[in-house]
Protein backbone atom coordinates (compact mmCIF):
# COMPACT_ATOMS: atom_id res chain seq x y z
CA UNK A 1 0.00 0.00 0.00
CA UNK A 2 1.26 3.25 -1.17
CA UNK A 3 -0.21 6.90 -0.83
CA UNK A 4 1.27 8.78 -3.86
CA UNK A 5 1.89 12.47 -4.62
CA UNK A 6 -0.79 14.22 -6.58
CA UNK A 7 0.70 16.57 -9.09
CA UNK A 8 -0.76 19.47 -9.06
CA UNK A 9 -1.64 21.71 -12.20
CA UNK A 10 1.23 23.30 -13.80
CA UNK A 11 2.56 20.29 -14.21
CA UNK A 12 3.17 19.19 -18.28
CA UNK A 13 2.57 15.71 -16.89
CA UNK A 14 -1.09 16.86 -16.39
CA UNK A 15 -1.11 17.73 -20.09
CA UNK A 16 0.37 14.91 -22.02
CA UNK A 17 -2.52 12.28 -23.33
CA UNK A 18 -1.97 8.98 -21.55
CA UNK A 19 -0.87 6.07 -23.79
CA UNK A 20 -3.31 2.63 -23.73
CA UNK A 21 -2.91 0.23 -21.17
CA UNK A 22 -1.39 -3.03 -23.33
CA UNK A 23 -0.88 -6.07 -20.38
CA UNK A 24 -3.70 -6.42 -18.19
CA UNK A 25 -1.43 -9.11 -16.50
CA UNK A 26 1.40 -7.17 -15.45
CA UNK A 27 2.44 -6.65 -11.73
CA UNK A 28 2.69 -2.93 -12.36
CA UNK A 29 -0.41 -2.27 -13.52
CA UNK A 30 -1.96 -4.19 -10.50
CA UNK A 31 0.03 -2.27 -7.96
CA UNK A 32 -0.78 1.20 -10.02
CA UNK A 33 -4.61 0.30 -9.23
CA UNK A 34 -3.51 -0.15 -5.72
CA UNK A 35 -1.79 3.04 -5.26
CA UNK A 36 -4.53 5.06 -7.32
CA UNK A 37 -6.90 3.46 -4.89
CA UNK A 38 -5.39 4.10 -1.28
CA UNK A 39 -4.24 7.84 -2.20
CA UNK A 40 -7.87 8.08 -3.36
CA UNK A 41 -9.20 6.68 -0.36
CA UNK A 42 -6.53 8.93 1.55
CA UNK A 43 -7.68 12.20 0.14
CA UNK A 44 -11.55 11.68 0.29
CA UNK A 45 -11.38 12.01 -3.53
CA UNK A 46 -14.48 11.03 -5.48
CA UNK A 47 -12.08 9.74 -8.41
CA UNK A 48 -8.07 9.78 -9.22
CA UNK A 49 -6.65 9.00 -13.02
CA UNK A 50 -3.19 7.77 -13.49
CA UNK A 51 -1.59 10.51 -14.82
CA UNK A 52 -2.35 12.58 -11.40
CA UNK A 53 0.18 10.16 -9.66
CA UNK A 54 2.71 10.64 -12.89
CA UNK A 55 1.78 7.86 -14.52
CA UNK A 56 0.39 7.85 -18.11
CA UNK A 57 -1.15 5.09 -18.94
CA UNK A 58 -5.08 5.14 -19.49
CA UNK A 59 -6.52 3.92 -15.97
CA UNK A 60 -9.07 6.14 -13.97
CA UNK A 61 -10.63 4.54 -10.88
CA UNK A 62 -14.02 6.72 -9.18
CA UNK A 63 -16.43 6.13 -6.29
CA UNK A 64 -19.17 8.30 -4.70
CA UNK A 65 -22.14 7.28 -2.30
CA UNK A 66 -20.99 6.96 1.29
CA UNK A 67 -18.57 9.85 0.41
CA UNK A 68 -19.93 12.89 2.85
CA UNK A 69 -19.14 15.70 0.55
CA UNK A 70 -21.38 14.53 -2.16
CA UNK A 71 -24.67 13.85 -0.53
CA UNK A 72 -26.38 14.18 -3.51
CA UNK A 73 -24.22 12.20 -5.64
CA UNK A 74 -26.50 9.22 -5.24
CA UNK A 75 -24.30 5.56 -5.81
CA UNK A 76 -21.47 5.34 -7.83
CA UNK A 77 -19.61 1.50 -7.34
CA UNK A 78 -16.14 1.95 -7.16
CA UNK A 79 -14.81 1.34 -10.49
CA UNK A 80 -11.09 1.03 -12.22
CA UNK A 81 -12.34 1.84 -15.85
CA UNK A 82 -9.12 0.99 -18.17
CA UNK A 83 -8.64 2.21 -22.10
CA UNK A 84 -12.43 4.02 -21.52
CA UNK A 85 -14.13 5.15 -24.21
CA UNK A 86 -17.21 7.67 -24.18
CA UNK A 87 -20.22 7.95 -26.29
CA UNK A 88 -22.57 10.91 -25.10
CA UNK A 89 -26.36 9.52 -25.04
CA UNK A 90 -27.36 12.97 -25.23
CA UNK A 91 -26.75 16.16 -26.82
CA UNK A 92 -28.00 18.24 -23.80
CA UNK A 93 -25.19 19.68 -21.37
CA UNK A 94 -25.50 20.56 -17.65
CA UNK A 95 -23.50 22.49 -15.48
CA UNK A 96 -22.47 21.77 -11.98
CA UNK A 97 -19.59 22.14 -9.58
CA UNK A 98 -16.08 20.42 -9.84
CA UNK A 99 -13.16 20.31 -8.03
CA UNK A 100 -10.23 18.10 -8.67
CA UNK A 101 -7.24 16.62 -6.22
CA UNK A 102 -4.92 18.17 -8.56
CA UNK A 103 -6.52 21.68 -8.12
CA UNK A 104 -6.74 21.98 -4.66
CA UNK A 105 -8.67 24.54 -2.74
CA UNK A 106 -11.19 25.20 -6.17
CA UNK A 107 -14.32 24.71 -7.41
CA UNK A 108 -15.46 25.34 -10.90
CA UNK A 109 -18.80 25.50 -12.84
CA UNK A 110 -18.28 22.80 -15.64
CA UNK A 111 -20.79 21.85 -18.40
CA UNK A 112 -20.78 17.79 -18.91
CA UNK A 113 -23.28 15.51 -20.77
CA UNK A 114 -26.08 14.39 -18.56
CA UNK A 115 -25.81 10.95 -19.57
CA UNK A 116 -23.32 8.93 -21.37
CA UNK A 117 -22.25 5.10 -22.31
CA UNK A 118 -18.79 3.69 -21.07
CA UNK A 119 -17.01 0.99 -22.19
CA UNK A 120 -13.70 0.05 -21.03
CA UNK A 121 -11.93 -3.31 -18.97
CA UNK A 122 -11.83 -3.58 -15.40
CA UNK A 123 -8.72 -4.27 -13.08
CA UNK A 124 -8.80 -8.21 -14.78
CA UNK A 125 -9.37 -7.04 -18.31
CA UNK A 126 -13.42 -7.99 -18.01
CA UNK A 127 -15.50 -5.76 -20.31
CA UNK A 128 -17.38 -3.01 -19.03
CA UNK A 129 -20.16 -1.69 -20.45
CA UNK A 130 -22.84 0.82 -18.56
CA UNK A 131 -24.93 3.43 -19.77
CA UNK A 132 -25.30 6.12 -16.86
CA UNK A 133 -26.27 9.83 -15.76
CA UNK A 134 -25.96 12.51 -13.33
CA UNK A 135 -23.33 12.65 -11.13
CA UNK A 136 -21.86 9.44 -12.40
CA UNK A 137 -22.04 10.32 -15.89
CA UNK A 138 -20.21 13.56 -14.84
CA UNK A 139 -17.25 12.05 -12.51
CA UNK A 140 -16.40 9.92 -15.48
CA UNK A 141 -16.18 12.47 -18.16
CA UNK A 142 -14.12 14.43 -15.10
CA UNK A 143 -12.12 11.26 -14.59
CA UNK A 144 -11.44 10.64 -18.87
CA UNK A 145 -10.50 14.12 -19.14
CA UNK A 146 -7.37 13.39 -16.97
CA UNK A 147 -6.18 10.72 -19.91
CA UNK A 148 -6.62 13.87 -22.81
CA UNK A 149 -4.20 15.77 -20.59
CA UNK A 150 -7.34 17.97 -19.90
CA UNK A 151 -8.26 19.88 -16.56
CA UNK A 152 -11.80 21.24 -15.59
CA UNK A 153 -11.01 24.70 -15.62
CA UNK A 154 -10.14 24.38 -19.59
CA UNK A 155 -13.65 23.49 -19.50
CA UNK A 156 -15.07 26.38 -17.47
CA UNK A 157 -17.27 28.76 -19.86
CA UNK A 158 -17.86 31.24 -17.72
CA UNK A 159 -14.77 32.50 -15.30
CA UNK A 160 -16.75 34.21 -12.90
CA UNK A 161 -17.71 31.24 -12.10
CA UNK A 162 -14.02 29.45 -10.70
CA UNK A 163 -12.77 30.24 -7.38
CA UNK A 164 -11.65 29.03 -4.04
CA UNK A 165 -13.62 26.81 -2.39
CA UNK A 166 -14.13 28.35 1.31
CA UNK A 167 -15.29 31.99 -0.69
CA UNK A 168 -17.79 30.27 -2.70
CA UNK A 169 -19.25 28.16 -0.18
CA UNK A 170 -18.47 29.65 2.99
CA UNK A 171 -19.07 27.62 6.67
CA UNK A 172 -19.68 24.35 4.59
CA UNK A 173 -16.39 23.09 5.30
CA UNK A 174 -15.67 21.55 2.10
CA UNK A 175 -12.27 19.79 1.50
CA UNK A 176 -10.38 19.50 -1.79
CA UNK A 177 -11.88 17.20 -4.44
NI1 LIG B 1 -9.50 15.66 -11.32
Amino acid sequence: MAIREVLKMGDPRLLTPALPVEDFASSRLAQLIIDMHDTMRALNGAGLAAPQIGVGLQVVIFEAGSNPRYPEAGSVPFTVLINPLLTPLSDELEEGWEGCLSVPGMRGLVPRHTALRYQGFDAAGQSIDRSVSAFHARVVQHEVDHLRGILYPMRIRDLRQFGFTDTLFPGQNLQDD
